[in-house]
């Protein structure tokens, strides 16, 4: 794990210090992990990935050991982020960006913000849609309660819809990955971070804007980014392709590793 400083005027001192786990050589794919958790959702697309392309899965402002900023962290900062920390490693190609859930909204702000530095777009267990007024209102409160209470009740809460039964069943290990990670998440981070999806624009306009390369992966029994509607979403980007991880819920590159880095590996290397 390496850290990249990044001139910030959000953070005490001007810089932003952005942990980023950097492996392997060839072309650079760019994974961005979900809320509330950090680059470790990528372990097995890391390990896989990483002997045929060079691998970033940073953490997030605010996530794992990337500088927290308290109020609000909006996708665009984070977008912002990413490209600044692809300048701060001299990466010009432009590169392959998988966005797994929140990673995929960041991935819609980065498809606005800096699209030339984009070879290709992997959008997982995502939504193109903004929140609704009452799915608003639940992130004010959850932002509230986790910097009263830390992350405890986070991990109960989204728990029970982050995986398929079939992962509470035959791989407990991933559940207790997953909750521990959250049981870590930094509460100002997650805070801040849950005030930015709640702000987040609706990019189904842009959908049919998007120029580029894209996949759209969904695991089949993803109870938060329901299959049908990320169906639509590849109908709605022309030339997207659409693929389905059998046995797997909402994190699907956790539940299903191997197949999941099947996929990101196959795409990326047609690109
Ligand atoms: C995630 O997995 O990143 C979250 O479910 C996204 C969200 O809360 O909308």
């Amino acid at each position: 794990m390496r850290i990249v400083s990044l001139p910030d005027k959000l953070s005490e001192g001007n810089t932003f210090s952005m942990a980023v786990e950097d492996q392997g050589q060839g072309r650079t794919i760019l994974l961005v992990h979900a809320f509330p958790f950090d680059h470790r959702v990528w372990e097995a697309q890391i390990k896989g990935l990483s002997t045929r392309f060079r691998v970033l899965a940073p953490d997030l402002r605010g996530f794992g050991r990337s500088t927290v900023t308290p109020g609000v962290v909006t996708m665009e900062q984070m977008a912002d982020d990413l490209a600044a920390m692809l300048d701060a490693l001299a990466i010009d190609e432009p590169v392959v960006l998988c966005g797994l859930s929140m990673g995929g909204y960041v991935a819609f702000q980065f498809v606005r913000r800096h699209r030339q530095r984009l070879r290709g777009l992997i959008l997982c267990d995502t939504r193109a849609a903004s929140d609704s007024q009452e799915a608003r209102e639940n992130r004010l409160r959850t932002a509230e309660r986790v910097i009263t209470e830390g992350t405890a009740f986070l991990a109960d809460q989204m728990l029970p819809r982050l995986c398929c039964e079939r992962t509470f069943r035959h791989q407990p290990e991933i559940v207790t990955k997953l909750r521990t990670m959250i049981l870590e998440a930094p509460p100002e981070g997650v805070a801040a971070a849950a005030r930015g999806m709640a702000q987040r624009p609706d990019s189904t306009p842009l959908l049919g804007q998007i120029d580029c390369p894209t996949m759209v992966v969904v695991g089949q029994f993803d109870a938060i980014s329901l299959p049908e509607e990320m169906e639509a979403m590849a109908r709605a980007i022309r030339g997207a392709s659409f693929a389905v991880v059998p046995d797997a819920g909402h994190m699907a590159p956790l539940e299903q590793g191997e197949h999941t880095t099947q996929l990101i590996a196959e795409f990326a290397s047609r690109l």
